[in-house]
């Protein structure tokens, strides 16, 4: 689609506490009712929501962000009564989930009653994943609407997802009829995104709820195998590799996890020929412009040092250098941006920051992105899981 096929006046509305606000969130609630789009707060990032019932609204999501038709929306409620007429009923599992997590940032994949949603929604599915935000900018402007809102993330499509209503306009101004301002989200990152498998909870994205805390109410919790598909890379490999194009690399790379790299591309299918349980698993996302890898190593001292020495040598070729570091290492290093993720022992800030930070580095013009990983524990695995798409599946193992 041509940029210029989709020039439309997008409404803009401050709501920092809701009293004020009734007229704003009545105005976007018209809109959302009346088939347009609206980028809204929720606690883990900003969404673009639609009727997910019309399937014309659901469709100018897929237009304004340039999504892939195969990837399916989740549907957000304000109340729990309203899930009845979405999905077929449930068992205690999903509903313990409920209990405890909803309204928060867990999204539930539930069998979805035919003819309610667009068929757009669900990508053709006989599941929905549907969950309740804990934003009460988000819960009013939902009840207000009056519908289902089906609401990915509110970036184009590759980008970082976003955390402030200024990442909105930047890549959707003109794009959409609206964006509320909630201010700056809390979580970060993405909701986590759950299947039932019986009573067995299976993890498709991990995200703001974290997979002890989903242990604390289900007997039995697993990690989807895609998720857990690693593909190291050899050192002199990345970045012989890294400085060039994806493109480039992958062919020089001969089939190695370079080729992974392209934003949107698909990721090939492992060894099994699995193919991944939630269609948003097999793109590459989240990407920054500039080429990016993560380096991981037993021995901070060494991964610093060797971070260090590639930065410097992106330097000497031109190219405009970055790090994302963690706090307790941050000093080490000397490049042309130089991003914090606060401490290794409060993940919570990483994940908070993370897409910021790689807008950062694309706003500055860096070329060549260097990463330190961090503990999959707790919120670490999000991050972990974030940094590794954003990277291209581009980790070099020290
Ligand atoms: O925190 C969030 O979840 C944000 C905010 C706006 O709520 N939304 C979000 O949506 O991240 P999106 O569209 O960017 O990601 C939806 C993810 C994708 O990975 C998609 O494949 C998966 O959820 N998903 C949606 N419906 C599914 C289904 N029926 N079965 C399996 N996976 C599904
Ligand atoms: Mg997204």
């Amino acid at each position: 689609m041509q940029s210029n096929e989709m020039i439309r006046n997008t409404s803009y509305w401050e709501v920092r506490d809701l009293e004020t606000s009734t007229e704003a969130l009545d105005e976007a609630a018209q809109i959302l009712a009346s088939g347009g789009t609206v980028a809204f707060p929720t606690e883990t990032v900003y969404g673009l929501g639609a009727d997910a019932r019309s399937t014309s609204a659901v469709e100018q999501i897929f237009a304004a962000k340039g999504r892939p038709s195969d990837n399916p929306l989740i549907v957000h409620i304000a109340d729990i009564a309203d899930l009845d007429m979405l999905v077929f009923p449930y068992n205690s599992t999903a509903r313990q989930l409920m209990d405890r997590f909803w309204p928060g940032p867990l999204t539930i994949v539930l069998p979805v009653r035919p003819g309610v949603i667009s068929p757009r929604v669900t990508a053709g599915l006989s599941t929905v994943g549907v969950r309740m935000p804990a934003h009460d900018v988000a819960l009013a402007l939902i009840a207000r609407a009056g519908c289902p809102v089906a609401a990915p993330s509110a970036n184009r499509s590759g980008r970082p997802s976003p955390t402030l209503a200024a990442h909105v306009r930047e890549d959707l101004a003109g794009r959409i009829d609206g964006i509320v301002d909630g201010g700056p989200t809390g979580v970060g990152v993405e909701s986590t995104v759950v299947e039932l498998i019986g009573d067995r909870v299976n993890v498709l994205r991990p995200g703001g709820v974290t997979v002890e805390a989903l242990r604390e109410v289900a007997a039995e919790v697993t990690i989807d195998p895609a998720l857990t598909r690693t593909s190291d890379i050899a050192p002199s490999d990345a970045i012989a590799a890294s400085s060039e194009q994806i493109t480039d690399a992958s062919r020089h790379a001969g089939d190695s996890a370079l080729a992974q790299g392209t934003a949107e591309h698909a990721a090939p299918a492992d060894d099994a020929g699995h193919t991944p349980r939630s269609p948003g698993m097999k793109y590459a996302h989240y990407a920054p412009r500039g080429t990016m890898s993560i380096v991981k190593g037993d021995a901070p001292g060494q991964v610093s040092a060797w971070i260090q020495a590639e930065l410097d040598a992106a330097s000497q070729r031109g190219e405009r250098s970055g790090v994302l570091a963690f706090d307790e290492h941050i000093a080490a290093y000397r490049a042309d941006v130089v991003v914090s993720c606060g401490s290794l022992h409060a993940l919570e800030h990483a994940a908070q920051r993370l897409y910021a930070a790689l807008r950062e580095f694309d706003e500055q013009g860096v070329t060549f992105i260097l990463a330190e990983a961090c503990p999959e524990d707790g919120i670490g695995l999000a991050v972990m899981n974030r940094l590794v798409k954003a990277a291209g599946h581009r980790i070099i193992q020290l």
